[in-house]
């Protein structure tokens, strides 16, 4: 006998289903945060946002994912998806005629709040205050280039937003699209248990999070620190604010300096 679909209030999904399954067989859920990744290896999503806390939500129908294959829009028998780059030189270009249709067909079921993102090197650094701006959407669309990346008219026309994970070159935006949407998923409501625990993660209050500890209380000749063992909770609280700063007024002084700012008015 097959499972009944599981219910949960608006949302219909199957708790058997896969998690590629899952983002091929989910239709639209009213009011759930969506994430549509156009690229030419749809293979390789959900990846490892099918996994953990991240998976289960995707299976709880706490946000969707869907893939849009660009060589679906490919051109001629051989679904040609690039050419060589205008003006010479190495490698190819995503051509805006493949790229175009591809963005469309991701934006047919965008609604109210829906930026387009591009993954790339030139964007601005993707940051946790990018990631909180993300999960207040009503959804994303993700382009991952390949190649040298894609015809640059596409990105004007749709008013794309360049987005870099980092100061390095990935082979394709695909890396990129899902740590970053890993790190937008765990912020919308419900997904992880503790909704604390993002309140004083690392970045979320522009400071690295004070080190952690757990049993044994004693390991290779280490002890916890003694204030931690205390039971003190207002001591403990302290001791791991001290922390905290003195972290990330060593390892990231540009935050640190940051912090020191006057704030505007
Ligand atoms: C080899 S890269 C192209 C790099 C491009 N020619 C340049 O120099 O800016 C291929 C694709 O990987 C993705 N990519 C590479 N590095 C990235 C990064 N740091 N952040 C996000 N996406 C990246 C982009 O989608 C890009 O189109």
């Amino acid at each position: 006998m097959t499972n009944p679909p599981r219910s949960h209030g608006r949302k219909a999904i199957r708790p058997t289903l896969q998690p590629r399954e899952l983002i091929e067989q989910t239709p639209d859920l009213a009011g759930v945060w969506q994430a549509r990744i156009v690229t030419l290896f749809p293979e390789v999503f959900p990846g490892v946002l099918g996994a953990s806390l991240t998976g289960k939500a995707l299976s709880d129908g706490l946000w969707q994912l869907h893939t849009h294959d660009l060589r679906a829009h490919g051109l001629g028998k051989h679904r040609n998806v690039d050419d060589t780059p205008a003006g010479g030189g190495a490698g190819m270009v995503l051509r805006a005629d493949v790229v175009g249709p591809a963005i469309e067909a991701a934006q047919t079921h965008a609604r109210g709040n829906w930026p387009v993102l591009y993954m790339s090197p030139r964007g601005p650094r993707f940051d946790q205050a990018m990631a909180r701006d993300l999960a207040r959407c009503d959804g994303v669309t993700m382009l991952c280039g390949r190649f040298e990346g894609v015809d640059e008219r596409v990105l004007e026309h749709y008013g794309v937003r360049e987005v870099s994970l980092g100061d390095f070159v990935l082979t394709g935006g695909e890396i990129a699209a899902q740590a970053m949407l890993d790190a937008t998923v765990r912020l919308l409501p419900g997904v992880l248990g503790n909704a604390d625990s993002t309140v004083d993660e690392s970045h979320s209050a522009g400071l690295l999070e004070h080190p952690q500890y757990t049993r044994p209380a004693e390991w290779q000749g280490r002890a916890i620190p003694e204030v931690l063992m205390s039971g003190n909770h207002g001591k403990i609280a302290r001791w791991r604010r001290e922390m905290a700063e003195k972290l990330t007024a060593e390892r990231r002084p540009d935050l640190w300096a940051k912090r020191q700012e006057p704030t505007q008015t």
